[in-house]
């Protein structure tokens, strides 16, 4: 039987960091040898909110997949390339933008939820209220059976369903409807126990040196009642403790017994996360160095990746333009 499709992408927004690469990255990572996989740079979608300062988008692609190629995802076995490459996105984004009311993209839960922390109100641009529906030409341009993401991304993902379902019914069966792949280790909390994100200052980067990690993780904050050694510790509210659980598994037990006795010190805990941390993306960062000294390199990836995506993208887009008697 044919493999099955995977499609997913993430907007370039500059280097990743470890939140990412919990979240969504290692999951692309294993799942390359099971699936056809097919991860795009999507470049586009970066222009709904940022159309204004255009300027970096061609290096923040670049960025994000030398991120990608360093953490494991194989140039030779997935499909690697930039979503602008691939023009046929924007004719299948047309074409789609037509089966979705604006009513139901104005209902989408990411969109209020930028327009409230954007302060956009009533100034909500065509493009961006259409994001979703380039998303959907994303998914479906490679008929993908599913798309691994993180949480926040579902909204997005049904309103592709439904387009799916609207396509086939009022013009014959082209796009399986795509499910939802999920991480189960899916949430890192950021150095100060929020959600990791860029925005907040609070990230371990894929491509931070030794001597950064062990400056952040020094930093962190953990438990606020553990104040002294010998208190008492709750690993279920500590950020270094989620490190150990996702990056030291064999010790993780050991720890969390000793803090809550209060015999493990968060000086002596936080020294062993940054060593595992450090020790973990090693490979990745000499990876990354590598690619970074080979630009080159990196270029050739992304002209067959658009080379190999834009032969599926041909296949797909003569399939819609015969089954809506578009072509003659
Ligand atoms: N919206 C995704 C994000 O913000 C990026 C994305 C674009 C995507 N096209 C996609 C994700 C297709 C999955 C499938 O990260």
């Amino acid at each position: 039987m044919a493999q099955k499709v995977i499609l997913s992408g993430m907007r370039p927004t500059g280097r990743l960091h470890l939140g990412n690469y919990v979240g969504v990255l290692a999951n692309w990572v294993k799942l390359q040898n099971e699936y056809r996989c097919f991860f795009e740079v999507a470049d586009w979608h970066v222009l709904t909110t940022g159309y204004e300062d255009t300027s970096g988008i061609g290096r923040d692609g670049v960025d994000v997949v030398i991120d990608w190629l360093a953490a494991g995802i194989d140039p030779e076995v997935s499909v690697v390339f930039v979503q602008s490459d691939v023009k046929e996105h924007a004719e299948l984004h047309l074409l789609l933008s037509m089966l979705v009311s604006v009513a139901r993209l104005q209902r989408n839960p990411t969109i209020k939820e930028q327009v409230r922390d954007l302060g956009l109100s009533d100034q909500v641009m065509y493009g961006h209220l259409g994001y979703p529906v380039l998303q959907a030409a994303d998914i479906l341009m490679y008929r993908a059976h599913a798309v691994p993401v993180g949480e926040d991304q579902l909204p997005h993902l049904e309103i592709t369903r439904e387009i799916a379902r609207r396509f086939n019914m009022l013009y014959g069966e082209v796009f399986p409807v795509p499910e939802p792949l999920l991480t189960k280790f899916a949430r890192l909390p950021g150095l100060d126990g929020k959600r990791m994100s860029k925005s907040m200052g609070n990230v371990i980067l894929l491509s931070d040196s030794e001597e950064e990690i062990a400056k952040k993780v020094m930093t962190a904050i953990t438990d606020p009642e553990k104040i002294r050694m010998g208190d008492p510790g709750h690993p279920e509210i500590c950020n270094i403790f989620a490190y150990h659980t996702r990056f030291n598994p064999g010790e993780v037990g050991n720890l969390e017994a000793r803090c809550r006795s209060g015999e493990q010190g968060c000086v002596d805990c936080k020294k062993l996360c940054a060593s595992v941390l450090s020790d973990h993306l090693a490979p990745i960062r000499q990876k990354r160095a590598e690619y970074e000294a080979d630009l080159d390199q990196v270029k050739v990836i992304l002209e067959d990746g658009a080379d190999r995506a834009h032969d599926e993208a041909t296949k797909t887009i003569n399939m819609v333009r015969r089954v809506m008697k578009l072509s003659r």
